[in-house]
């Protein structure tokens, strides 16, 4: 199948087909994406916490980004690739913006850029990057970035006040240049009045069924991370578990000599060749 462009993204919302969205941090993971054929893959800096071991999102770099983008992209050549843009690599100036996102498409290939925000400030780098040619997703509702001021991983948008502030932002990521809007951790009822007021696509995690198109972490969904599961993720799978049993299955049979098998798993030589050599 041919890469899905921004038009076919816009003529799904148009006919109803919903968006699917997983995230991959890398090549193997993209390539079985890409096989399932999901519509569009986040390199997410959830890579901090899913591959490398952070307990948050802040310390993943612009190098970090840039290689695990490259490894999917080689994964999923096909598929259309949102590249996560990490903390302080867009919030300093329009210029680190646009000289950030630009190592995104010009050193791994990604497709489009994502940033978390829907203040002023953060409109105004959309608009930036918008203009210097590169797609950029917004991210608002909850935005990992914004932990300390959110006071946690928690729901957002709960108070009648809260919504209204999160439509205003999402038209504001609108109006400023964002082709796409993904929608994190709100009611259900936010997610669809979002959805209902946009004029481009609104991908919803945790933001209920009303979205145009729905994204997980894709190690929560096939049980792979276990130090904390959202309330919104569902379980496809326990590879985490496949993958913990195949290990000890291995340390069993190696400790008790019964791997390797030399009739199955060793290379054969001629026994006239063995003898010669013994
Ligand atoms: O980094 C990420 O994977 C994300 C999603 C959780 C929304 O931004
Ligand atoms: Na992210």
């Amino acid at each position: 199948m041919a890469k899905k462009t921004i038009n076919d993204f816009r003529q799904m919302v148009e006919k109803g087909e919903k968006i699917v969205y997983l995230t991959a941090y890398d090549y193997l993971t993209a390539k079985m994406q890409e096989k399932a054929g999901v519509d569009m893959i986040l390199v997410g800096d959830s890579l901090g916490m899913v591959s490398l071991g952070y307990d948050t999102t802040f310390p993943v770099t612009m190098d970090d980004m840039v290689r695990h983008c490259q490894a999917v992209r080689r994964g999923a050549p096909n598929t259309f690739i949102v590249g996560d843009m990490p903390y302080l690599s867009y919030q300093t100036s329009n210029e680190q913006a646009i000289a950030n996102a630009g190592r995104m498409v010009k050193e791994a290939g990604v497709d489009c850029i994502k940033l978390e925000g829907g203040g002023p400030m953060i409109a105004e780098r959309i608009t930036a990057i918008q203009q210097s040619g590169i797609l950029v997703m917004g991210h608002i509702g909850l935005t990992p970035q914004f932990m300390g001021q959110i006071g946690g991983y928690r729901a957002q948008g709960r108070s009648a006040n809260a919504a209204m502030k999160l439509v205003r932002e999402a038209k504001a990521v609108e109006a400023a240049g964002a082709f796409s809007i993904l929608v994190e951790g709100v009611p259900a009822a936010v997610g669809k009045a979002i959805t209902e007021r946009a004029g481009i696509p609104i991908l919803g995690i945790g933001a209920g069924s009303y979205t145009h198109g729905q994204l997980l972490i894709y190690a929560d969904m096939v049980g792979m991370y276990d130090n904390f599961t959202p309330k919104f993720v569902k379980k496809y799978a326990n590879v985490g578990e496949v993958l913990t049993n195949a290990f000890k299955e291995y340390t069993e049979e190696v400790r008790k000599g019964q791997f390797p098998n030399d009739d199955e798993h060793t290379y054969k030589m001629s026994e006239a060749e063995v003898k010669e050599f013994l």
